[in-house]
């Protein structure tokens, strides 16, 4: 069996695990809560407790990877193989409660880099839907038994897109000053608040495009596979002033005007 279809399986299991104690964790951490910092520090426990879960499986099954993620920071591999790892990404809607988060677990080849890394196998698990979506290089992507395929360019309404905004207040007026640019080409804009989510919908047909400056290595690792694995391209931007880093995905016929329109 290749070696990306053996860790696309083991990131699958590895993110419904993870995915369950995610959404244990809030359903019993939240009963108990009394007041909304309270749930804050609830979010942030589940969130390590999750990272922890999945890295000690990770070590166990295949020792000497190394580790990048989101909570416990990086491990350099004695293999040619790095973890990248969102435990909870959409924490804020998990902090909410409303059902669009996600484990985002990815394993690449090469320097852990983005844009110089690989990547072999990705699984983004939404355990509040029971989505999984699943790539591994040369593989597919797949949702269940439903082969993934992106729009190949939006229909004469226009593009169905989505965003997300940092948290750093200092970066809103840029990142709504590229919303405004791209507006043009689109029918509508979702932000949903999970760019793991954004991207496997790029990669189911969901959303026609989605772009964002920002985003972090976890965030991004396991969904660009996902639409690169449905036929899709993903691009975009070096770091700017601020170390934020551009990612443009979409289906072949949008990719270069949403790039264009989304670069700064
Ligand atoms: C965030 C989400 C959000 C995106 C932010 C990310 P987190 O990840 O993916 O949609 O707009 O840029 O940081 O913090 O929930 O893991």
């Amino acid at each position: 069996m290749p070696l990306a279809h053996d860790l696309e399986a083991l990131a699958v299991e590895i993110a419904q695990e993870a995915g369950e104690l995610a959404r244990r964790r809030r359903s019993e951490g939240v009963s108990i809560a009394a007041t909304k910092s309270a749930i804050a520090d609830i979010v942030t426990e589940a969130d390590r407790e999750v990272e922890q879960f999945i890295r000690a499986r990770i070590a166990t099954e295949r020792p000497g990877d190394g580790f990048l993620g989101e909570e416990s920071g990086a491990e350099r591999a004695s293999t040619d193989i790095t973890w990248v790892v969102d435990p909870i990404d959409g924490t804020v809607n998990y902090a909410y409660g409303i059902p669009s988060y996600a484990v985002s677990i990815a394993a690449v080849a090469g320097e852990p880099v983005p844009g110089r890394w690989e990547a072999m196998a990705g699984a983004v698990f939404n355990p509040a839907s029971g989505e999984l979506f699943r790539a591994s290089r040369g593989g597919g992507a797949w949702l269940g038994e439903s082969r993934l395929v992106v729009n190949a360019e939006p229909s004469g309404a226009g593009a169905l897109l989505a965003t997300g905004f940092g948290y750093d207040p200092a970066t809103h007026a840029t990142d709504l000053a590229r919303v405004a640019r791209v507006m043009p080409l689109a029918r509508d804009i979702r932000r949903i608040g999970a760019a793991s989510l954004d991207l496997a919908f790029v990669a189911a047909g969901r959303l026609d495009g989605y772009f964002e400056r920002g985003l972090q290595p976890w965030d991004h690792a396991a969904g660009a596979l996902l639409v690169e694995e449905a036929g899709g391209m993903v691009g975009g931007a070096p770091a700017d002033a601020r170390g934020r880093i551009l990612i443009v995905a979409s289906g072949p016929g949008l990719f270069e005007s949403l790039l264009e329109a989304a670069i700064d």
